[in-house]
């Protein structure tokens, strides 16, 4: 049995990126030179995923675009015989089954999952947020798979946050089953107070969901901000079946926020051969010349 189907929502309006998001979708905001979405996609890809869905709104065929072939610019290339560009362009193209489907209104992270019943059927699926990404050894979702693989059982990432952060994330409560690495979640907290914290662990965008949980999202009311919480349908499903949280490996970048995305593009560039000099030259120059 391995997870074969990622759900990934881009049907969010982005306002923390406005004015750019206007017209451009959040994901489609590039980290050096691969727009967000496609680091979510490889993702997918590395964890063995064959077929992702993108739940969309109004304006987001772009992203759809991106992962199709683009025949009129692999011929562009061809003539000017640049072929590394030509394979590369190509290779996107390449990359993943993709479909769609549109979440007429934007009521919520829930509610678009809700949308992606028909296409994962009766089977598990992996949910990836696209503007959570996360640098690690083994991708995130294979790290989840791994845990599902002996539970059989929905699991969430989570990730350790300083004790002063849990306001500013779910958080986890629940007790470690395997060392302290994998927990039996009890429920999730919404933004809690230090005090008030169980644990330190929170949940950013990565999650195996079983089918049941497309009965939980039917059964919640609207909850923070009016909207339809995942969190809200996670929590209920604790209550009927068992679920599982675990810490994963890596560094997690919120790219969904300006702090996280220059974060993310500092720690790319400086990652990557072809960018590493380059960024180390700008930092030098900007401490020198701010007196930072
Ligand atoms: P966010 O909370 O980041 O919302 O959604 P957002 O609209 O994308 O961005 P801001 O906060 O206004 O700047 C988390 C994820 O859930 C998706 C978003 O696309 C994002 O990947 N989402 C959110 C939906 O697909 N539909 C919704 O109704 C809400």
């Amino acid at each position: 049995m391995k997870i074969t189907k990622a759900v990934i929502p881009v049907a969010g309006k982005g306002t923390r990126f406005l004015p750019a998001t206007k017209e451009v979708s959040k994901e489609m905001i590039p980290i050096i030179n691969k727009p967000m979405i496609h680091y979510a996609v490889m993702e997918a890809v590395e964890s063995g995923i064959e077929e992702v869905l993108f739940v969309t709104s109004t304006g987001k065929q772009e992203i759809e675009n991106y992962f199709d072939r683009n025949f009129e610019l692999e011929h562009f290339l061809e003539e000017r015989g640049k072929s590394e560009m030509l394979e590369n362009v190509r290779n996107i193209g390449n990359m993943i089954e993709v479909c769609s489907v549109r979440q007429k209104e934007q009521l919520g992270l829930g509610h678009a999952i809700s949308y992606a019943e028909s296409f994962v059927g009766s089977e598990s699926f992996a949910v990836i947020l696209g503007d959570d990404l996360v640098l690690s050894e083994t991708p995130v979702t294979a790290q989840l798979e791994s845990i599902w693989k002996t539970h059989q059982k929905s699991v969430i990432g989570v990730m350790e946050v300083p004790n002063e952060d849990t306001s500013k994330y779910g958080i986890v409560d629940g007790e470690f089953v395997d060392g302290k690495k994998t927990l039996k979640m009890n429920k999730m907290i919404e933004k809690p107070l230090p005090k008030d914290a169980p644990t330190n662990l929170a949940t950013p965008g990565r999650y195996i969901l079983n089918k049941d949980i497309f009965d939980c999202l039917r059964e919640i009311p609207r909850g923070v901000g009016g909207e339809y919480q995942l969190t809200d349908a996670i929590n209920l499903l604790a209550k009927k079946d068992e679920v599982f949280a675990h810490v994963f490996d890596g560094d997690r970048f919120d790219t969904g926020s300006i702090a996280g995305y220059l974060n993310a593009t500092v720690e790319f560039a400086l990652r990557s051969n072809e960018t590493k000099e380059i960024m180390t030259e700008i930092i030098k120059d900007k401490i020198k010349r701010y007196k930072l």
